[in-house]
């Protein structure tokens, strides 16, 4: 098998060929057809605390990027009997349990960690799913509550990215009505989606958002330097909470002393992802892909997503040839 691995901060992505990985009781292998690029895939590159926690926790070897994928079951271990050999699937990788990324023609998962795709959900619509369907799901539904909450008001800032337009679009699904904090250029976009927007570019968006008035949820995926976690918390209802997607260790000191700003993980698990699944099947939920690359021009992903200005999802084919062998062939 094919993966892409991070040898240094300093050096490119290279592409080098493993033997495969052996496959346990509760393991499935599985042919990626899509890859989602998520902020963390490059930031794990970099240093920081997962790299860290990968490095104590992960499996040994160098770094293989990337979380998300979809794609069909090749093998499945002995007590799989939940999903059969041949299904589409999408999932995510955990290095926590010592598997590696999913930049990759292959990888291997429990079966816990995929979710089945009918046949009306394509591969790159899923692969766009995991990390910002986990994280949405997450934020909204496990910690905000919103299926207890029937009236719920939602605040999204960052509503343009790829955690953003799931989290708003899973909001009207769960019946809460929303406002996106975006650009100008993606207020058209936020507003199909189903949230009301808030263009930054327009002056104080907290500001307007106080206008709105109260919030029970701030879903905060663009970082406290940005938006002051204090002033997010002064938009909350009295039962409100802010849940802060971007996490930046200088924030856990301001964590700690509010139960009213939690951080969250969005790890891709079948129980959040089945449902998130189920809302595209129904037409609830719309994955947008902004630009799809050969996984051997991974690097140029990487420099798009770190530019900050992503709306939607980039994806990575694994199968297909790099741009610039194309160029050369042709
Ligand atoms: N905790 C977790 O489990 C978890 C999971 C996923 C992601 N994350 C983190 O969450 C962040 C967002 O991830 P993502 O995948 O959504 O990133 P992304 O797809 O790269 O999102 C970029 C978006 O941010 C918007 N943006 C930039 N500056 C903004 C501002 N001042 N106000 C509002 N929107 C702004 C941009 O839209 P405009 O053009 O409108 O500016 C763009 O659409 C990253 O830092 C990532 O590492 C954490």
């Amino acid at each position: 098998m094919i993966v892409a691995t991070s040898p240094s901060a300093s050096e490119p992505l290279a592409l080098v060929e493993l033997p495969p990985r052996p496959l346990g009781p509760l393991d499935v292998r599985v042919r990626v057809h899509s890859v989602g690029v998520n902020p963390v895939d490059w930031k794990m590159r970099e240093g920081g605390p997962l790299r860290l926690a990968h490095f104590f926790v992960g499996p040994r070897g160098p770094l293989v990027v990337g979380v998300d994928f979809a794609g069909e079951i090749s093998e499945r271990g002995a007590s799989v009997c939940d999903l059969a050999v041949g299904a589409a699937v999408v999932g995510g990788t955990d290095f926590s349990r010592k598997q590696l990324g999913s930049y990759a023609t292959e990888v291997v998962v429990r079966a816990d960690q995929c979710a089945a795709l009918p046949s009306s959900v394509g591969f790159e619509q899923a692969a766009c799913l995991p990390v910002p369907g986990a994280t949405a799901h997450r934020a909204l539904v496990e910690v905000g509550r919103l299926r207890e909450r029937p009236d719920a008001r939602v605040l999204v800032l960052g509503a343009s990215g790829g955690v953003g337009l799931v989290t708003i679009q899973l909001a009207r699904a769960l019946g809460a009505e929303s406002w996106g904090v975006c650009s100008a250029r993606n207020v058209a976009l936020v507003e199909r989606l189903g949230a009301r927007p808030i263009d930054y570019t327009e002056g104080d968006p907290l500001a307007e958002a106080a206008r709105v008035g109260g919030f029970d949820v701030i879903v905060n995926a663009v970082g406290t330097a940005t938006y002051d976690a204090a002033r997010v918390r002064a938009l909350l209802r009295p039962e409100g909470v802010h849940v802060l997607v971007v996490v930046h260790p200088t924030d856990y000191p301001a964590i700690g002393l509010s139960s009213r700003t939690v951080a969250v993980l969005g790890k891709p698990r079948r129980a959040n992802l089945a449902p998130l699944v189920a809302l595209v099947a129904e037409g609830e939920l719309e994955s947008l892909v902004e630009e799809v690359f050969p996984l051997a021009d991974a690097e140029a992903a990487h420099a798009r997503s770190r530019g900050g200005k992503v709306v939607g999802k980039l994806l990575l084919d694994p199968h297909a040839k790099a741009r610039s062998t194309q160029a050369h062939s042709t």
